[in-house]
């Protein structure tokens, strides 16, 4: 899930903070195994490319029982863990609901599953994305306490003309985030884990560039929201990115940042930490088509 939307009214059915019952019950059998079918898709090509951070949540969670989780099982064995749970909302919310929601360590998820036509690519998130995306790295206490951090953060930045700013921390971290592991460079995005073939594109595609994360550097980069992204962030660790978000006082950042041009897409600086100089191919051969 990522917040995209001005302050609005939640929809009908909805409670004041957007949440909505998950009503597990009243999935069908074709939903649970259009889960079960993009389960297994993903978990027989993850590993040694995931994190394995992410394959001890899934793990720990036991978000591998087939069928389409049970909010309420999977946030009473999160919330042992570290807090966390998992409530389902309508759709994008607020940023604000978002943001409150976050700094309370709940994460909230579409509770609708894609159809068989939308298997490679929908636009909202949907519960796949959500749960397999997100939650497995929530098991892990530094991931845990920088999704709490984030969420704190952008409750004090509203009025700052900042959201942007947030959410392409939130893009190249959150969805679309490398992390250095084992020797080379492993996924741990959201928006990557949970789909197929930015999953291969991610890791081994020669286009984009895979870069060192800097705050600075990431909240000054444009990102594309409908394609494989023109440059991925790797981090040092979880708790490096938890360092780096704890450090930081945003709000004279946010000053410095609104003096510095927006960076395009697939950008490159001299003051880059450049893991792979992607050659850019694949982006320009869409543009060209
Ligand atoms: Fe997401």
């Amino acid at each position: 899930m990522s917040s995209v939307k001005p302050s609005f009214a939640p929809p009908p059915g909805a409670a004041a903070d957007w949440t909505i019952p998950q009503d597990w019950r009243s999935y069908t059998a074709a939903e649970h195994a259009m889960w079960d079918r993009l389960f297994e898709r993903q978990s027989k090509m993850l590993p040694g490319r995931v994190s394995p951070t992410f394959l001890q949540g899934l793990d720990v969670l036991r978000i591998s029982k087939p069928g389409i989780p049970d909010f309420d099982e999977l946030s009473e064995r999160l919330s042992k863990l570290t807090g966390w749970t998992v409530v389902a909302v309508p759709g994008l919310v607020p940023d604000e609901d978002f943001f409150r929601h976050l700094a309370n360590r709940t994460f909230v998820a579409g509770r609708f599953i894609r159809t068989p036509e939308q298997i490679d690519y929908l636009r909202e998130p949907d519960v796949f994305h959500d749960v397999f995306g997100h939650v497995p790295l929530l098991a892990n206490p530094a991931f845990a306490d920088y999704m709490q951090a984030y969420g704190e953060g952008g409750l004090r930045s509203l009025g700052m003309d900042a959201i942007h700013r947030l959410a392409r921390l939130y893009w190249y971290t959150v969805e679309f985030g490398l992390i250095r592991e084992d020797g080379g460079l492993k996924l741990y995005g959201a928006g990557i884990v949970s789909s197929y073939g930015e999953s291969l594109f991610a890791l081994d595609d020669p286009s984009p560039n895979r870069i060192g994360l800097d705050l600075r550097r990431a909240m000054r980069t444009r990102y594309k929201i409908d394609d494989y992204q023109q440059t991925y962030f790797a981090i040092d660790s979880f708790e490096d990115l938890l360092r780096q978000t704890l450090e930081t006082d945003f709000a004279p950042l946010y000053a410095e940042l609104a003096a510095a041009p927006d960076l395009a897409e697939g950008a490159v600086l001299p003051e880059d930490e450049v893991i792979t100089l992607g050659t850019q191919a694949y982006a320009r051969a869409k543009a060209a088509s």
